[in-house]
């Protein structure tokens, strides 16, 4: 039986007798030459075979077209002219899968890009960006590994809303309606008294009505939930997860960062520098000084003023302290200004905001009122409200967009490159 090596396995062998298998990524011939640049999950290399040893298959040779499969066993060469350096003198050739004349080219659209996004994802751009999700899932998880805390699992189907009633997706459940997943929260804060220290990573659903390049419909996002935390452990915590876990990262895949255009030294740079924390109040001073920029007091910040605001720093900074007419009915008031919220924003230095979180509150009258104000039935959130009724403890938690910060360590130009198969307002194909 042949054993294949992978496409980077051969380049690091460099010489001798290798098996590799994978897809065309290009190729061109002449009448006595074929190159076939072959790619694999790990790197491309040049292939290059003569008429002189194959006349007889020379007829199926010429029909390789990109992406066709193939089995190829030559020897491996030095050559600097070649895209990886290696070039491999094919001697024996199998074409397992033929390929049709493929649709995707170089100068397409975006939105074709899109629509063939079951094809596209085979670029060497998609594949680094999703090697470096998958590394960043990793990372995050060895995190809280070390961290000691547990993996929770809760249901995706909810039968009420909690981030909001407008950004719902309802689901037919039997004879009743119920609404896809806004967050794992509600139902993390019912494990608090079991395992205290917890996060998950999972499917989030938002009806979102806007067409931004950072907002999906479907998006995967990283949580936590963790008992005695005040806003300050939240906020230090939220800093320590992604400084880690994005060091992690850059660590592991330099070489898909590189690809990408982005310099790995300078994201770990950032990693390591300090992150500021201030207060939903002195974003406004900001905003009024630097920018001349006048927002009221009670708004949440828009995307223009999370621009502004980051555009003052070359690292991640949190806002804390939002006024708590503009938050959701979970998020306490803070007891020395209750007009305050105990929850945080983080916001990339691209203005976008990656991460979302809050101390919980622990006022059941004022958590009722401030669901009727939404139009909410508070009988509905009995189940959450018995949370508090029976040992409730301070606890504290956040989401990460994981989508919003891959684009943003990767320097993507639009969200929906960070995910496989995007849902938005207007894509859900294929
Ligand atoms: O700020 P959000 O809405 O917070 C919550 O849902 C909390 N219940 C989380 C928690 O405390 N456990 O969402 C958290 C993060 C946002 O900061 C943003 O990064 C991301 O989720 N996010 C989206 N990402 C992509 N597309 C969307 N439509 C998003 N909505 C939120
Ligand atoms: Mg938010």
């Amino acid at each position: 039986m042949t054993k294949f090596i992978s496409i980077q396995e051969a380049i690091k062998k460099g010489t001798g007798n290798v098996s590799i298998r994978g897809w065309t990524y290009r190729e061109r011939g002449s009448n006595n030459l074929k190159f076939v640049v072959l790619r694999d999950s790990s790197n491309i290399i040049q292939c290059v075979l003569k008429k002189e040893d194959f006349s007889k298959e020379w007829d199926e040779i010429d029909k390789i077209q990109v992406e066709s499969s193939l089995e190829l066993t030559g020897t491996l060469l030095k050559d600097p002219r070649a895209p990886t350096g290696y070039e491999l003198k094919v001697k024996d050739f199998k074409i397992i899968g033929a390929s049709d004349k493929y649709p995707i080219t170089k100068d397409q659209s975006y939105d074709f890009l899109l629509e063939k996004r079951h094809l596209s994802i085979r670029t060497r751009r998609l594949a680094a960006i999703f090697k470096i999700r998958s590394s960043f899932i990793q990372h995050r998880e060895q995190f809280f590994r070390e961290k000691n805390f547990y993996r929770f699992d809760t249901p995706i189907l909810q039968p009420t809303q909690s981030e909001g009633g407008s950004t719902v997706f309802e689901v037919k459940y039997y004879k009743d309606k119920m609404y896809l997943a806004q967050t794992w929260q509600l139902y993390a804060e019912a494990a608090i008294p079991s395992l205290e220290r917890i996060y998950n990573f999972g499917p989030t659903f938002r009806a979102e009505k806007s067409k931004t390049t950072n907002h999906l419909s479907e998006f995967w996002m990283a949580e936590m939930e963790a008992a005695w935390f005040d806003l300050k452990d939240l906020t230090e915590f939220g800093k320590e997860e992604l400084k880690y876990t994005i060091r992690k990262t850059v660590e592991e895949r330099r070489e898909e960062f590189k690809f990408l255009g982005q310099d790995p030294d300078k994201i770990i740079a950032m990693t390591k520098k300090e992150w500021p924390t201030i207060k939903y109040r002195e974003a406004l001073k900001m905003l009024k000084e630097k920018d001349n920029m006048d927002v009221p007091f009670g708004k949440d910040l828009r995307t223009i003023e999370e621009e502004k605001i980051t555009s003052h720093f070359d690292v991640p900074v949190v806002v804390t302290h939002y006024p708590v007419e503009a938050m959701g009915f979970y998020k306490p008031r803070d007891p020395e200004n209750t007009d305050e919220a105990l929850c945080f924003d983080m916001l990339a230095p691209n203005g976008v905001e990656i991460i979302g979180g809050s101390v919980r509150s622990m006022d059941v009258e004022d958590m009722e009122e401030r669901l009727k104000a939404e139009g909410e039935d508070p009988k509905n959130y009995e189940w959450y409200f018995d949370l508090r009724k029976y040992g409730g403890v301070p606890h504290a938690g956040y989401g990460i967009g994981t989508e919003r910060v891959i684009a943003w360590i990767c320097g993507l130009d639009n969200i929906k490159d960070a995910i496989a198969f995007p849902r938005t307002m207007t894509r859900y194909k294929p």
